[in-house]
């Protein structure tokens, strides 16, 4: 029977860090930043097969994971770690149905959302298989009805742009993807509003025509402040132009799981397609929150993002631990944070198209396993989730790479590359490639002082002015680093690419045993928020105060509240081109 807080035997867990960090101590040396580091210049030296040793293959991915700072030995006690927390197990009880969100009492299904005819899904999803089928007729039928224009706007003109409102998982999955999937786009124009600053409504709305804009309204719990209020300036924008009586429900379509919310909000019920609590949001993209995608590239080709990341699902289940992608990828996370002392994960896409899988990652990551206590809710003996970060190469080349390269810190990074362009304009695809390889081996290999020296005095200067600059010009090298590569950025890779960061994730919370699908550490300031504003209209009407806050606080809310009320005709009640 799975117990969500005993997964598995501790004592085997204990013994495997145990023995990994006496493999670490036996193995490493101490590194350049104060933490451990392994020879990995040295280990390609010792060994000609350590290329294919360490490179895997998995629905369309290929991953070299020769240059991180793994040997036989440690790469053994990893996977002993792996298999002492039992992370098939728990894919096991995750993709069967378990309420495995024990801290919400909540199944984690997201897999079943993409799960083909051929799943592994046991019956018990049988009841969810039939809800998500029946919502994915919905959507086609409305994705088709939009690309015909049968649905359109309140003047009888096509849709031409789509804005999603939604933010966090309503928005970074759909937003990253859309923008990925750049080549496969039919005509529709999508735009995604998600800060609660009017600036990021205001200027999205600025060029869009009312006639022929729809929105998605796109919130799991409909309760998110953000949402609401950029969903109801909207409104007003549409009203302001069509007038108070015209009916613009063809403009509104809402996602969530709480369909009376998003009636109540003035949503059509036709109108309104539903998404469930076994769904976290951070894992939505695949759920009717994936609506933008599907209106931006069309129902098959959202079908076939769907097909990839099945592929990686049944990989996940059926890979032994050694060649199973997700759970590599976990140990190279366990072994940067946990033995090599690394705080901060960097992914570096070598495809502008991917700019927004950073952003994506982050919140999938830290929003998961950005935890403190464990599944029984003590405090975790050893850290969890690192920083993750990041931008599309070669732009961090001109950037942040320094740090990198010759920075004091430890930063593992993830180099994604797609082999061919969908845009192959002379030789720029090959260049891109070409300076992530070069990246990937600098970071590596480095450059000694002596090599240093040498090129300095090649290039005229003396012995003195060489030693002076020489220092200056080292980089040491030997810093870890993968590189996932794949032939194009198609809907069926970045399926597969995603669903692949999303095990991860889960194993690596195995693996430190947090709860990776709660996220409640997101909710006091969304409640001091509340409170501030309650303030804020307190003071407004009744020209009195009726809590004090701390001193910080209440410093910038009294600058605040002078200027509105230096200022008062500031505040537009509705938005206007
Ligand atoms: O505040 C965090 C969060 O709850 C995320 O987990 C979620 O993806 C986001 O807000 C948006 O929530 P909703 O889809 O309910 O509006």
């Amino acid at each position: 029977m799975y117990d969500p807080i005993h997964l598995a035997d501790s004592v085997n867990i204990d013994q495997a860090w145990k023995s990994l960090a006496q493999v670490a101590r036996d193995q490493l040396t101490d590194g350049q930043c104060g933490s451990l580091e392994l020879d990995i210049q040295a280990a390609f030296a010792a060994d000609s097969e350590r290329q294919s040793r360490y490179s895997r293959e998995a629905a369309g991915l290929q991953l070299d994971f020769s240059r991180h700072a793994v040997n036989p030995a440690l790469w053994s006690a990893l996977l002993d770690l792996a298999s002492a927390a039992e992370i098939k197990t728990a894919a096991a009880a995750m993709f069967s149905g378990e309420a495995i969100n024990h801290t919400e009492g909540r199944q984690v299904l997201h897999a079943a959302l993409r799960a083909g005819p051929d799943s592994r899904l046991s019956n018990a999803q049988l009841p969810q298989k039939q809800q998500v089928q029946q919502v994915c007729k919905q959507l086609a039928a409305l994705v088709e009805r939009v690309h015909s224009g049968v649905r359109c706007g309140y003047s009888g003109r096509a849709f031409t742009d789509v804005v999603n409102i939604g933010i966090g998982g309503s928005d970074l999955g759909p937003a990253m993807v859309t923008q990925a999937l750049t080549p496969y786009h039919s005509k529709l124009t999508l735009h995604f509003v998600s800060n609660v600053d009017p600036s990021h409504l205001v200027n999205t709305l600025k060029s869009l025509n009312p006639q022929t804009t729809l929105f998605v309204i796109a919130s799991k719990t409909f309760t998110t402040l953000e949402t609401l209020t950029n969903a109801t300036s909207s409104r007003q924008w549409l009203q302001q132009h069509a007038g108070v009586d015209v009916d613009l429900s063809e403009h509104f379509v809402a996602v969530s799981s709480s369909v009376e919310k998003a009636e109540a909000f003035g949503i059509g019920r036709d109108s309104i397609y539903p998404m469930w609590d076994w769904v976290g949001g951070r894992y939505s993209l695949w759920s009717a929150i994936g609506l933008p995608i599907a209106l931006a590239v069309g129902w098959k080709n959202f079908k076939a993002l769907g097909n990839g990341a099945a592929s990686m699902d049944r990989h996940f289940i059926e890979a032994p631990l050694d060649q199973n992608l997700p759970v590599i990828l976990s140990l190279l996370e366990v072994l940067s944070v946990n033995v090599l002392g690394a705080q901060s994960h960097a992914v570096l896409p070598y495809d502008q198209n991917l700019a927004q899988l950073p952003a994506f990652l982050q919140q999938l990551t830290m929003e998961s396993n950005g935890k403190r206590v464990d599944r029984k809710g003590e405090q975790l003996a050893r850290a969890s989730c690192p920083i993750v970060w990041g931008a599309a190469g070669t732009n961090g080349q001109h950037s942040f790479h320094q740090l990198l390269h010759q920075g004091t810190h430890c930063i593992p990074a993830d180099f994604l590359v797609p082999l061919q362009s969908h845009n192959p304009l002379d030789d720029q695809h090959v260049h891109l490639v070409t300076n992530c390889m070069a990246q990937a081996k600098a970071l590596l290999f480095g450059k000694s002082e002596v090599e240093a020296k040498r090129e300095l005095l090649q290039a005229g200067c003396s012995e003195q002015q060489a030693d002076l600059l020489a220092p200056h010009k080292v980089l040491p090298g030997n810093r870890p680093s993968l590189t996932l590569s794949f032939e194009k950025t198609t809907p069926e890779t970045l399926g597969a690419l995603i669903a692949l960061y999303e095990h991860k994730v889960f194993a690596s919370s195995v693996i430190w045993q947090v709860n990776a699908f709660d996220q409640w550490g997101v909710e006091l300031g969304k409640q001091i928020g509340v409170s501030i504003y309650q303030e804020i209209q307190h003071r407004r009407y009744n020209k009195k105060s009726a809590s004090v806050f701390d001193p910080s606080t209440e410093a910038l809310l009294q600058q605040l509240m002078t200027l509105e009320s230096n200022k008062k005709d500031e505040r537009k009640p509705a938005l206007s081109n």
